[in-house]
C-alpha cells in the first residue's frame, strides 16, 4: 500500500488550516460574566469545540440565573442536550428574527445532530410574536413558546450570532431522559445496531471488548468500521497476522479519552490509540474539511461516517474503512503480510464517500475503488456462527467472511490473557 503521497499531505494540511474556525465561543462569552456558568458548561461538555468548528450558527445563551434552573436539577447529560438544543444551525441576527417569513419557522439544532432524537424534537420553533417579541419553543406539536429573545450579545456576520434568551427550551423527553451510565452502555449492541456487526463480533471473539469496557469510565473513543469496510477491495489478508497483531489492530480502532466530533475536528496533533506502545507508534492523524473528518493511518485513510453514540465519557463513531496501521501494514517487509493471492494488487482503501458536502482539496484524493468484491470463489473458511447475524455475509462477499472467520479462528483461544491486564 502506498503511503500518503506528499502532495496529499500538503493538501490535507491546507484543508486543516482552512477549517480552523474563525470564532471561539469561549472567548466571546468570556467578556460577559453573566454567562460564565453557560460558558463553563460549554467547555465541560466539549460543546464549545463543536460550536467553534461550525459556521452559520446561532448560540442562544442563558444568563447565570436562567442557567441555574437547568443545572440545579439535572444531570450533566441532560444539561448537555439542553445546551445542544440552544445551538441553532443557522444564522439569526436580530433583524432576521423579525423577518421570518410567515412569522414562524422551525430550525434544526446540535441536539438533532446527535441522532438520538425522535422525529423533529431536535428542532426549535422561532416565532415572531406581536409587539416585537420573539418566542422560542420546541418544534414538537403543541409545545409552548417557553423562552423569548431578550438581547443581542455578539454577531460575526454571517458566521456566528450570539443571542440571549430568557430561559432554556424544553422539548418532550429532554429533561426526563435517564442519565446514561457509560459503563452501562452495551458497546456490542450499540455497534451491531449501527451496522458494525463484523467489528462487534471481532472484538468479542478476541476479548478486546474487555479492554474497551475497562477503559470506558475514564473516557473512550471508538472508530468502528462499518460491515462494508471488511468486504472492501484492498483490505489485506489479515489471517497472516499473529494473535497479538490482531489485538493491536483492534486496539488501534480506539483511543483513551472522550473525543466527540467537535473535538476531533479541532485536533491538530496525532492521536494516540489503545494500541500505541511508544512515541509515534500506532497513531492516527486527523484532517477535516467542512463537516467531513478523515483519519489517516499512513497506509490508508477513512472518513468518519457518523456518530453512533455520544454519551460522555463514551463516544462511538462508525468509519468507512478498516484503519490499517503502518506498524502492521507499512513497508517493513518483516511485518507486512504478503498480499492475498486472491485479492487484486493493493489499492488505497478509500470507500466512495457519499457525503461530500464541502468541496475541498481532499476530494482530490485517489479515486475510490468500488467496494463490492466480485463473487464466485468459495469462502476459504467455514462460517462462524456469530457471523450469521447478517445475510450480507454470504458467498457474494467472500473476502469479508473469509477474513472474519480467519481472524476469529486464529485469535479466539489465546487472546484474553493478552488483553486482560
Ligand atoms: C467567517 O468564517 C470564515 C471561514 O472561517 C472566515 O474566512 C471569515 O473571515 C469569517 N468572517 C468574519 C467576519 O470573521
Ligand atoms: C478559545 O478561547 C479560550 C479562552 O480565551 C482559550 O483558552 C482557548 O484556547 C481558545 N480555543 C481555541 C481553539 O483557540
Ligand atoms: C410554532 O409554535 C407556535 C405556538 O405553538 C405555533 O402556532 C406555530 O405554528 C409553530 N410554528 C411552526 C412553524 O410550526
Ligand atoms: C450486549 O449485547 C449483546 C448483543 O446485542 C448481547 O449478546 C449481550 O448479552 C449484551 N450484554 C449485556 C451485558 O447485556
Ligand atoms: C443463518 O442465516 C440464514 C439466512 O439469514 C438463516 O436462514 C439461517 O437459519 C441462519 N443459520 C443460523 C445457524 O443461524
Amino acid at each position: 500500500m502506498a503511503a500518503l503521497h506528499p502532495i496529499f499531505l500538503f493538501l490535507a494540511l491546507t484543508a486543516l488550516t482552512a477549517s480552523v474556525s474563525a470564532h471561539n465561543i469561549t472567548e466571546i462569552l468570556s467578556g460577559f460574566p453573566e454567562y460564565s456558568d453557560y460558558n463553563n458548561f460549554l467547555t465541560q461538555t466539549k460543546l464549545a469545540d463543536d460550536i467553534n468548528t461550525r459556521q452559520t450558527i446561532t448560540v442562544l445563551v442563558l444568563n447565570n440565573g436562567a442557567m441555574s434552573a437547568l443545572t440545579s436539577k439535572h444531570p450533566l447529560s441532560v444539561i448537555k442536550n439542553a445546551l445542544r438544543l440552544l445551538v441553532l444551525l443557522d444564522y439569526y441576527d436580530p433583524p432576521k428574527l423579525h423577518q421570518i417569513s410567515k412569522g414562524s419557522t422551525l430550525t434544526t439544532t446540535l441536539y438533532q445532530t446527535t441522532g438520538n432524537v425522535p422525529g423533529n424534537l431536535g428542532f426549535v420553533n422561532i416565532t415572531d410574536l406581536q409587539g416585537g417579541k420573539v418566542g422560542f419553543g420546541s418544534a414538537a406539536p403543541g409545545s409552548k413558546l417557553d423562552s423569548s429573545f431578550t438581547k443581542s450579545v455578539k454577531q460575526i456576520a454571517y458566521n456566528i450570532s450570539v443571542l440571549e434568551i430568557s430561559s432554556f427550551i424544553n422539548s418532550p423527553g429532554l429533561l426526563t431522559a435517564p442519565a446514561p451510565s457509560a459503563s452501562g452502555v452495551n458497546i456490542t449492541a450499540a455497534l451491531e445496531k449501527a451496522g458494525c456487526k463484523t467489528f462487534a463480533s471481532l472484538i468479542v471473539a478476541n476479548g478486546v471488548i474487555k479492554t474497551y469496557e475497562g477503559a470506558v469510565e475514564k473516557g473512550l473513543t471508538l472508530f468502528a468500521p462499518q460491515d462494508e469496510a471488511f468486504k472492501a477491495k484492498g483490505v489485506p489478508d489479515l489471517s497472516k497476522l499473529t494473535n497479538a497483531e490482531i489485538v493491536s489492530l483492534l486496539l488501534y480502532h480506539a483511543r483513551a479519552g472522550y473525543t466527540p466530533i467537535g473535538s476531533l475536528k479541532t485536533t491538530k496533533d496525532p492521536l494516540t490509540t489503545l494500541a500505541t506502545n511508544g512515541a509515534g507508534k500506532y497513531d492516527l492523524t486527523v484532517t477535516s474539511a467542512g463537516d467531513s473528518v478523515t483519519l489517516h493511518t499512513g497506509v490508508d485513510s477513512s472518513r468518519v461516517a457518523e456518530t453512533v453514540l455520544d454519551s460522555t465519557p463514551l463516544v462511538i463513531f462508525s468509519v468507512d474503512n478498516v484503519l490499517l496501521p503502518t506498524e502492521l501494514f507499512g513497508k517493513s517487509p518483516s511485518s507486512a503480510p504478503a498480499p492475498s493471492p486472491t485479492s487484486p494488487s493493493p489499492a488505497p482503501v478509500v470507500a466512495p464517500s457519499p457525503v461530500t458536502e464541502a468541496p475541498s482539496p481532499l476530494s482530490a484524493s485517489p479515486p475510490a475503488p468500488p467496494t463490492e468484491t466480485p463473487g464466485g470463489a468459495p469462502a476459504g473458511a467455514p462460517s462462524h456462527e456469530s457471523q450469521n447475524s447478517t445475510s450480507d455475509n454470504g458467498a457474494g462477499h467472500v473476502k469479508g467472511s473469509a477474513l472474519v472467520a480467519a481472524l476469529i479462528t486464529v485469535s479466539v483461544t489465546v487472546v484474553s490473557s493478552i488483553v486482560l491486564s
